[in-house]
Order: C-alpha cells, then structure tokens, then sequence
C-alpha cells in the first residue's frame, strides 16, 4: 500500500468510526483543516517535480473530494440517529390516564348573580356598582328617608366609628344607594342593575349580618308600572326556568318609591314540600315601584321631565329557593363539603356572552 492509500484508509477509518457529531468534526479537522493531515500533504506538493506533482495533486483533489463526501454522509447518519434518540428519550405517553384534580367549584351567590346578570343583559340593562361603605346622604337621605324619618328603623344598621367631622358611616344596608349614585353620575335615560353586598344586624336561620341584593333602575321619559310588571315577570319566569309561573303584585311601602309593590311568585306547600309554580300559596320575591318623585330631585333628575321603576331582590333567596338549599347561614359557613354539594362546575356558569343557554 502505497503512502498516499494508507493516508485514505486511515481518514476515512476515522470518518466512519466517529461516534458522535463532535467525534466527526474532529476527525474532519484533522483531516482537512488548516493543519490538518491532508491540507499538509497538499501544501508539500510544491516540493515536486511538475509531472509527479500533477500525478499526486489529481490523486490528493479525488481524496479531497471522497472525504468530503463521505464526512457529508456521517453527518446526516449521526444527526438523524441523534433525533431518534432524543424522540424516544422524550416521548410523551398519550395514553397514560391524567392525575384526578380537584376541581373548585362556583359558590351558589356567585352563579345566581352571574344568572341573574345575564337575563338583565339581555333586557339591556348594564351593572353598576357602589362601595360597601356608604354615608348616610346615599344610603338613607337621598331615598327619601331624611334623619328620624321612621322607616330608617326598618334597617338595623352597622354604624362605623364618626370621623373627624363627627360624621358616621354606615354598611350599606341595601343596594339602593347605587341608584342614587348612578343618577348623579349623569343624565337619563338609566337601565342599571347593582348587584352587591349589604350588611344589616341580625342572624338567625333566614337572615346574616352580610347577604346580597341586586337592585335594578330604569328611568326615562316614558317608563310606566305595565314596564315594571313587565320586566319583573319576565325576570322571574326565566330565572326560575317556569314559563306559567304565576305572579302578583302587592300594594306595600317603600320610602323611595310611589306607589310601591312586593312581587309574589306563585308555590304549593303541601305536605311541607316548596314547590314553585303550581299550587294556591304565594311566596314574596321582592321590592319594587316607581321611583319616588322626591329620589329623583334629590339627585339631581327632574321629576317632572323623567320617570321609571326601580327594584331591590335578595341573592340568597333567590339561590335556595331555585336550588334547594334550606339555611341562609351555610353560604357562609365556608364548608368545602356544602360548596362540592351546592357549588357549580365552572363551565356552568353563564357569562355575559353566553347567556343562559348551557
Ligand atoms: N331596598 C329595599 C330593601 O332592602 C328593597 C327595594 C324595594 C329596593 C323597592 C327597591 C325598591 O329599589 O323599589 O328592603
């Protein structure tokens, strides 16, 4: 074997053996790189007669060419074995079950409130809000119930601690005060609704000192007590999913409205079983009434020019009476094992844009 074959088998030996893509630029280094073995033989040619130098330079360009070559072909060998190393070394069992997680569930004021907010939305109505911590201008003046006036007495109120001006806040006792601050926040016409908490002093199995209401607004120049029956009937019938469910309306006294109403919502008791729809017995659902004259001056809206109908429901009764749930106070009891019975699945709730359909 002459010099020049032994030069060959020995590069493309270490071509063929490397084992991995480092190993191969090693061996192409040492073969073809500056000072590699091939380049060095090469540059000896110089040192030739122009016959034998001709001879060997035909002979080392093949070689050249071959090592190349062959280099091209161990790299593409190497780099496909090392992605089908890392694809097996990383693949992902599709097939294994997922690990169960508990999954939180949606408390029952939060889906009623995300129900309710979404039948008022497609009403036209939009959600306002006021803070928890209210003065007495917005929670009891404004609605037409000046100091000492005797329906203040109706609300046993949490009173905050007076500030520097002696002036004493309270915890809302309704949700009615956003009425009064979505009228100074500007001009009608006004479709609101608000829901929220409301705080009162009392606790037994049909009241906490915390629970929930959502009042509603709508003011115009033109809406009258057939918009009112109206809105609320419709309200009722597809909140509680009851096309037939009977309604009524009963004369009763809010300071804040003239004349004002309670809706009932037809029920049988029989047998100390609720059941809503059928049956002889009314069960009252909420307040309601055309907005006081006096409420309306005192934010700024003229009585004269503009009228409408406000209403005040309670979340929590809405919630056990279409769900079932028989005490006010396990809402907020915080217990894992009511809210995994009571509570809703996520997806369940309905959103603005979803609307009630599930
Ligand atoms: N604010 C009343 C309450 O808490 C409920 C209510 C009644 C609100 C009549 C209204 C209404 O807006 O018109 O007892």
């Amino acid at each position: 074997m002459d010099e020049v074959e032994a030069l060959r088998a020995e590069l493309l030996s270490a071509v063929s053996g490397a084992s991995d893509l480092a190993a191969l630029e090693d061996a192409r280094v040492n073969a073809l790189g500056r000072k590699g073995r091939l380049t060095e033989r090469m540059k000896s040619l110089g040192a030739l007669e122009l016959e034998a130098r001709k001879a060997m330079g035909a002979r080392l360009n093949v070689l050249r060419d071959e090592l190349n070559e062959a280099l091209a072909a161990r790299k593409t060998a190497l780099s496909s074995a090392e992605l089908e190393a890392r694809l097996a070394s990383e693949r992902i069992d599709i097939t294994l079950p997922v690990r169960p997680e508990r999954e939180g569930r949606i408390h029952p004021i939060s889906q009623v409130i995300e129900e309710l907010v979404a039948i008022f939305a497609d009403m036209g109505f939009t959600v306002a809000e006021g803070p928890d911590i209210e003065d007495d201008f917005h929670n009891f003046t404004a609605l037409n119930m000046p100091p000492d006036h005797p329906a203040r007495q109706m609300h046993d109120t949490f009173y905050l601690p007076p500030d520097a001006n002696g002036e004493r806040k309270v915890l809302r006792t309704h949700t009615s005060p956003v009425q009064v601050r979505t009228m100074e926040a500007g001009p009608p016409p006004y479709r609101v609704i608000a829901p929220g908490r409301t705080y009162r002093v009392d606790y037994d199995m049909t009241h906490t000192p915390m629970f929930h209401q959502i009042e509603g607004l709508a003011i115009d120049s033109s809406t009258h007590m057939g918009h009112l029956k109206g809105c609320l009937i419709d309200l009722v019938r597809t909140f509680f999913e009851l096309d037939d469910l009977p309604t009524r309306f009963r004369p009763s006294f809010f300071p804040f409205t003239e004349p004002s109403a309670e809706m009932d919502i037809g029920c049988s008791r029989k047998g100390g079983e609720l059941k809503l729809g059928q049956g002889g017995d009314w069960l009252e659902i909420l307040g309601c009434g055309m907005v006081h004259p006096k409420v309306l001056e005192l934010a700024g809206v003229d009585p004269t020019r503009y009228q409408g109908f406000a209403f005040g429901l309670g979340v929590e009764r809405c919630a056990m009476l279409k769900y079932g749930i028989p005490d006010l106070r396990t809402f907020f009891e915080a217990d894992l094992r009511w809210l995994r019975h009571y509570g809703f699945a996520a997806l369940d709730t309905p959103s603005l844009a979803t609307g009630l359909s599930r």
